[in-house]
């Protein structure tokens, strides 16, 4: 069988994986020709083919110290070498990671883990739904909180959905569809109506920047009226720094925005790739989760707390806080926006460049700064294909889906800045002028 080609991979994967990858989202990098990858180190991705790429996508962004940091990737391995998984009691390193988590996040006062920002999420809602005992959950409209049926609602809805309840996938329980408000991102007032209407809210939950429609970035006063309208009604507020935790702040973004909420949800840049997530937050929120198993709040995992992704948190976590990483990715990062969008101005392209930090993303046929999900519907996707193929084709990968925002690591750096911004320059200048 030859395994030697990005295309005998893919076609062997198609047979076998539906849609010819683990995710719908994965499978969008084949719009632009088959890959398929076996070497990643620092800032480099490589092909069965032995095609190199500079990497933009990051596995959709835990990828924040580079691929494989050898610190990371030392203590990964030297847990396996001790032993892999002994689920039971507890381990130090949990107690020293979780000890990290409450040291580093306002909100975390106690700390549950788990191996991904779903699992986060669901567990976050159950112990705010256990806790007010209502069960009708706010979210914004363009954030994404993960697959499950709580959730996975009015992330990307077509222009006529928006302002309704959407769905995401077939197969959801309609119960679950309908206990879930949506509502516009950077909308304080509809936050104050909705508590006005319904007096069955157990739970609200945001993206305090949401980074799953490229980058919104909350108006002064948002998160704060989120803050305060749920604490007057004591309903748990949930936090998701899935993406934010960690790759904007060592802290947190509530850190930095100064707003605490009572739960937080955390994974990707946690464990710089390694699978590791958290729910972490209030007291007496994360205390229901203390009995056993048949009582309180039921939190299980077969995994919860793996070793290995333990220790890749501990030394991700200690990296960031010890390092001036985010300080020098969120300077890069403002570097690529400063850049391309400068190129755009030169070209006479019709767009802007969004982000925040070491992520960013250019949009094409859209202008101004956007404000909630609508703003980005309008975007012209057939434009950045085009882009990305250009890219590729230069060798920086990222996704050619105009809402999946580029990502930078600490293994970026000037040079990979210098062959981005020529390879921008060169493919910006070959698209029609609109
Ligand atoms: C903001 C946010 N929350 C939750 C999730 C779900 O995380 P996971 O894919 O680890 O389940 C994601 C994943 O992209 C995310 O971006």
């Amino acid at each position: 069988m030859d395994d030697t080609t990005s295309r005998s991979v893919v076609e062997r994967a198609r047979a076998v994986i539906p849609g010819g990858a683990q995710t719908g989202l994965r499978a969008q990098a084949y719009d632009l020709g088959e890959v398929a990858f076996s070497e990643s180190s620092g800032p480099t991705l490589e092909t069965v083919d032995g095609e190199e790429f500079t990497d933009y996508h990051l596995a959709f962004g835990p990828i924040v110290l580079g691929h494989g940091h050898p610190a990371v990737d030392d203590a990964a391995k030297a847990t396996i070498d001790d032993g892999v998984l002994y689920g039971a009691a507890t381990t130090a390193l949990e107690v020293e990671v979780a000890e990290r988590v409450v040291d580093l996040l306002p909100s975390a006062e106690m700390v549950n883990f788990c191996n991904s920002g779903t699992e986060a999420t669901y567990h976050a809602i159950r112990l705010a739904r256990a806790y007010t005992g209502n069960d009708r959950v706010l979210k914004f409209e363009g954030c994404y909180h993960g697959w499950h049926d709580y959730v996975d609602i009015s992330v990307y809805p077509p222009r006529e959905r928006v302002g309704e309840t959407h769905p995401e996938s077939d197969g959801m329980l309609p119960e679950a569809v309908d206990h879930t408000e949506v509502l516009p991102f950077n909308d304080a007032e509809a936050v104050v109506e909705a508590f006005a209407e319904f007096d069955d809210i157990g739970a609200v939950i945001c993206e305090p920047i949401p980074h799953s429609v490229d980058c919104l970035v909350p108006d002064e006063g948002f998160l704060e009226t989120l803050r305060e309208t749920t604490a007057e009604n004591d309903v748990p507020l949930i936090f998701d720094e899935v993406i934010t935790g960690f790759r904007h702040s060592a802290r947190g973004m509530q850190h930095e925005l100064g707003v605490t909420p009572d739960l937080t949800a955390l994974a990707k840049a946690m464990g710089n790739g390694y699978p590791v997530a958290a729910v972490c937050g209030r007291e007496d929120l994360m205390a229901q989760a203390g009995g056993d198993n048949t009582s309180g709040v039921v939190i299980s995992g077969t995994y919860s707390g793996h070793p290995v992704g333990l220790a890749a948190a501990s030394e991700t976590l200690r990296v960031l806080s010890a390092e001036p990483v985010i300080e020098e990715i969120t300077a890069l990062g403002e570097r690529y926006r400063e850049g391309l969008d400068g190129l755009f101005s030169e070209h006479g392209i019709e767009g802007r460049v969004v982000g925040y930090g070491s992520v960013f993303s250019p949009q094409f046929g859209v202008t101004g700064e956007p404000q909630r999900y609508e703003d980005v519907l309008g975007l012209d996707e057939e434009r950045f294909v085009a882009f990305a193929r250009g890219m590729r084709e230069r060798g920086h990968f990222f996704t050619p889906n105009p809402y999946k925002r580029q990502h930078l690591s600490w293994a970026h750096g000037e040079a990979e800045l210098e062959t981005y911004l020529a390879a921008a320059d060169a493919v910006l200048g070959s698209l029609p002028v609109n």
